[in-house]
């Protein structure tokens, strides 16, 4: 159960309508796992006002929950993207905490739970994707005690200090508490949860294990603990190795002019990825002549979103404004400061992206995991390329040998933008090969069965998952 469905509605002009397979990652780790153990997949299809049938594509059962315009508003757009997301990134920008969105997510989050307890056979796993859906673990639990529960907090988990600042901070905890496991991607995450639990039940907690007391004065048995998310390595590498996205990325460097370094940005329009951060950086080494525009472009794809949260449309401006201002003071006509692309790609273009950029500039003030540093780690196949990371990132725990900054720190940041220009080849490739380990080691199919196999006890895995 997550959100959004993994699959994307569109209507034709005919009114007829198609879906489209989304191509995240949850998705690839997930679909197998899905398709042998009969799985339904419980989502919100991305658009109000449409009640659908559940439905197969690709051999999995949708199950689509229905959001009015005004849930959209509430539950989504106000309690998920204005209360939760800025509060779990550590209040980069202000939370807001509007009763009614409260009341919106609860009753939302019960149209979740129970489209699962109709769903779901005797005994089933439900695993739950997410901070939009928190109360879903209690609520199914109440509703069906048969059932083995897990949840998966994709962002961060603050610290009790921003934690508290949350007024139905205990309603949250209690609907996660539902769950058999509660996975995070940093070990620091889990910890800010238990203590959170400590602090606001006073449960006591052994290690990754809380002991949840229950109505009959008994207790039961939680864990919380970390399993960093990943991404489908291997099908990334594939691509990679692709001529035709070799030739595509040839033909990127040309048509940027040639420039000897290309430095890379992709992200969601977000306020947590530290955008504006790295523009100013770049725009300061320009400014000082550590670096010319003749051997450096800023290629930054921000793919839209969230756009009716006031917070991100004012990003957009203020992107847009220092991205102008940039482009104004220091490209000529052959070459340009920063290349900004304000839409989504297909993989097989963001891969070339990928395969161009000397440098990848993952800046990111606070960030569960980011795959984004992962996808191109794992496209290098020629061992080349550096991954310059924020240390705000859950990415960073595992990606030692990236060159790793704090994005606060500006001249910190223009150094380290120095340096991974300047980084000798062998250098680069000795630490490549490393991050490259890591990313194929770890990969997505690791996370999901090891989460499956914490959730249904180790080895015992319900009949039919491989
Ligand atoms: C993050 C969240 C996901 C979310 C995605 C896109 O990765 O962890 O839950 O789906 O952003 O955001 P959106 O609001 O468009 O679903």
């Amino acid at each position: 159960m997550s959100n959004r469905l993994p699959v994307d509605y569109e209507e034709g002009p005919d009114g007829q309508i198609r879906w489209k397979s989304s191509p995240g990652g949850l998705v690839t780790a997930l679909e197998p796992v899905m398709r042998a153990a009969d799985g339904a997949w419980i989502g919100w299809t991305g658009v109000a006002d449409r009640e659908l049938d559940p439905f197969e594509h690709d051999g999995i059962s949708i199950i689509p929950v229905p959001l009015s315009s005004r849930e959209l508003e509430e539950y989504y757009e106000g309690f998920s993207n204005d209360t939760l997301w800025p509060l779990y990134h550590d209040v980069i920008a202000p939370p807001s905490f509007h009763r009614e969105w409260w009341e919106a997510y609860v009753r939302v989050n019960r149209r979740f739970a129970e489209a699962a307890a109709r769903a779901a056979s005797d005994g089933a796993v439900v695993w739950v994707q997410d901070y939009q859906l928190q109360l879903v673990p209690r609520m199914l639990r109440e509703s069906r005690p048969d059932l083995v529960i897990g949840f998966f907090n994709h962002i961060p988990f603050p610290a009790y200090g921003i934690y508290s600042q949350l007024p139905w901070r205990r309603q949250v905890l209690d609907g996660l508490l539902g769950a058999d496991v509660i996975g995070f991607q940093r070990a620091a995450d889990a910890g800010n949860f238990s203590r959170a639990v400590r602090r606001l039940f006073g449960y006591s907690t052994r290690g990754t294990v809380i002991d949840v007391p229950d109505a009959d004065g008994g207790s039961r048995r939680v864990v919380a603990r970390h399993f960093p998310i990943s991404i489908d390595a291997a099908g990334f590498e594939e691509i990679a190795r692709r001529p035709e996205v070799q030739a595509r990325s040839r033909e990127i460097r040309e048509s940027l002019g040639n420039p000897e370094t290309i430095m890379l940005g992709v992200d969601r329009l977000d306020y947590t990825k530290g955008i504006r951060h790295r523009m100013k950086a770049f725009g300061e080494l320009l400014r000082d002549g550590r670096l010319e525009v003749e051997d450096a472009t800023l290629v930054q794809v921000a793919s839209p979103s969230r756009e009716r949260v006031e917070t991100y449309r004012q990003l957009r401006d203020e992107i847009e404004l220092a991205v102008g201002r940039l482009n104004g003071d220091y490209s000529t006509l052959g070459h340009q400061a920063i290349a900004y692309l304000h839409h989504g790609y297909p993989r097989e273009e963001m891969v070339a992206l990928y395969l161009a950029a000397d440098v990848m500039l993952v800046t990111a003030l606070r960030d569960g995991m980011n795959l984004v540093a992962k996808e191109y780690v794992a496209c290098r196949f020629d061992e080349d390329g550096v991954l310059l990371l924020s240390e705000f990132t859950g990415a960073s725990d595992e990606l030692r040998q990236a060159v790793l900054v704090n994005p606060h720190d500006i001249e910190g940041l223009k150094d380290a933008m120095v340096e991974a220009i300047r980084m000798p080849r062998r250098e680069r490739a000795r630490r490549m090969r490393a991050l490259r380990k890591r990313v194929r080691d770890n990969d997505v199919a690791n996370w999901s069965r090891s989460f499956l196999e914490t959730l249904t006890g180790a080895g015992i895995i319900a009949p039919g998952v491989p």
